[in-house]
């Protein structure tokens, strides 16, 4: 896994981690990265990229070993063959049937950074 990178200015109330120059990834890329310890999947789709947390909903299994289809932009869980849509987390195929989370993500100076919100805002995640 790679480790996230020192994080960027606040911006709008939410601080950011920078993970990984942009050119790194091409469409259709997975690539697992951890912020403050929490394991993410990162997903470039269609020129944009997503940020979900990186185990799967149904049975922890980590999501950036899933598969992924990009005609409905959705994460296979290698597992049992779960499916979530990498933009809103939903569970799209069973037996996953919860969502995964979600985080923002940004492109500034041709880096990725994820905004870290939920389960990664620093008053929750401190531990
Ligand atoms: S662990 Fe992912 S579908 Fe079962």
């Amino acid at each position: 896994m790679r480790p996230s990178e020192p994080m960027s200015e606040p911006a709008a109330g939410v601080r950011y981690a920078r993970v990984v120059p942009a050119t790194e990834l091409r469409d259709g890329e997975l690539l697992p990265v951890e912020i403050d310890g929490t394991p993410l999947v990162l997903v470039r789709h269609a020129g944009e990229f997503f940020a979900v947390q990186n185990n799967c909903s149904h049975r922890d299994f980590p999501l950036s070993e899933a598969g992924f289809d990009p005609r409905d932009g959705v994460l296979v869980c290698a597992w049992h063959g779960g499916c979530f849509d990498v933009r809103s987390g939903r569970a799209v195929v069973p037996p996953a049937t919860e969502p995964v989370e979600t985080f923002p993500v940004r492109v500034r100076a041709d880096w990725v950074e994820i905004g870290m919100t939920g389960s990664l805002a620093p008053e929750r995640g401190a531990a």
